[in-house]
């Protein structure tokens, strides 16, 4: 539906952390094009007016904040602007998430590693939460949908504390969702796998490999666009997904259910041992 076509009482008040690029972007993009007013946060000035200004050339509605969104004060400030815009927010996307601080393995990683990984993939959605919620509950409810990662799901080598926090994001997600269910705010989470964004671009992942192997890497057989995961963000958010809450639902081309099997490279079959081409 375009954003024309939506009654304006209709709209809904949209936070998006980390809303400029990747996932987020898609999600910003997304919300808006339904018709919503996104509140777009990120630490990327460039990148976040870039959004909001491509959002308003195709009709939609657009605030940016710019800060750190592991910082107090941008909390505050968003805070600040929600409740002067809009009042409240109906729906919190909290996205920000990123594994790159840890680039060790754990018996090597200092403490200080550990405190940003905290900050950058737990810390900030309870602290987020926490500021936007009581106006939330007080308009009668909404939708929170936190993005976690299949990391959260099983064992991965050099990102031991990333999966740890992200475990977190789930498990807060489901405790949170129980706590909020008289309140009518439902709470949900996303669980990405192999997106092709700025924080893990196919090029990278490819690494010069043949992209016709991804067959074999994962049975979707395709690294997933940002409108893979807004899609399913969008659900969440919506009435469709009314009697759905404290959930992570994964969104991974099919990699937690193959859970270590990876199709032959040369296209016949299936192994459990990646060195059986
Ligand atoms: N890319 C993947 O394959 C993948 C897999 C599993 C989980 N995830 C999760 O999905 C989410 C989005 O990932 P992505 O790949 O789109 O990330 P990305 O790094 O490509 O984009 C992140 C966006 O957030 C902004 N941002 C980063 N740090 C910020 C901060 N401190 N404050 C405010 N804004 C900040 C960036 O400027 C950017 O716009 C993260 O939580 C990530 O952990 C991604």
């Amino acid at each position: 539906m375009s954003h024309d076509e939506v009654p304006q009482l209709l709209a809904r008040t949209v936070v998006v952390t980390g809303g400029a690029l990747g996932i987020g972007g898609g999600i910003s993009r997304r919300f808006a094009s339904d018709g919503d007013h996104v509140v777009l946060v990120d630490i990327d000035e460039a990148a976040a007016n870039a959004t909001a200004a491509e959002i308003e050339a195709d009709g939609g509605r657009c605030s940016v904040l710019v800060g750190d969104i592991t910082a107090d004060d941008t909390v505050a400030a968003l805070v600040a602007l929600v409740e002067s815009e809009h009042g409240h927010a109906d729906v919190l996307v909290n996205n920000v998430g990123d594994f790159r601080p840890a680039k060790s393995f754990f018996a090597k990683s200092p403490p200080e590693q550990w405190r940003r990984l905290h900050e950058l993939n737990l810390w900030h959605v309870f602290a987020v939460t926490h500021a936007l919620l009581p106006a939330m509950i007080a308009a009668g409810g909404g939708s929170i949908i936190n993005v976690s990662t299949v990391e959260a799901f099983r064992g991965i080598p050099g990102s031991a504390v990333y999966s740890a926090y992200n475990a977190g994001v789930s498990a807060f997600t489901k405790s949170l969702a129980v706590e909020l269910g008289p309140s009518r705010v439902r709470v949900n989470a996303i669980a990405p796998d192999l997106a092709d964004t700025p924080q893990t671009p196919a090029e990278l992942m490819l690494a010069g490999r043949d992209p016709a192997l991804l067959r074999s890497w994962l049975p979707a057989g395709r690294f997933g666009q940002p409108e893979d995961f807004s899609g399913v963000v969008a659900f969440l958010a919506s009435k469709d997904a009314a009697f759905i809450t404290g959930h992570t639902i994964p969104v991974d081309g099919g990699t937690l259910a193959a859970s270590g099997w990876y199709g032959k490279a040369a296209g016949r079959g299936w192994t459990n041992m990646p060195d059986h081409a």
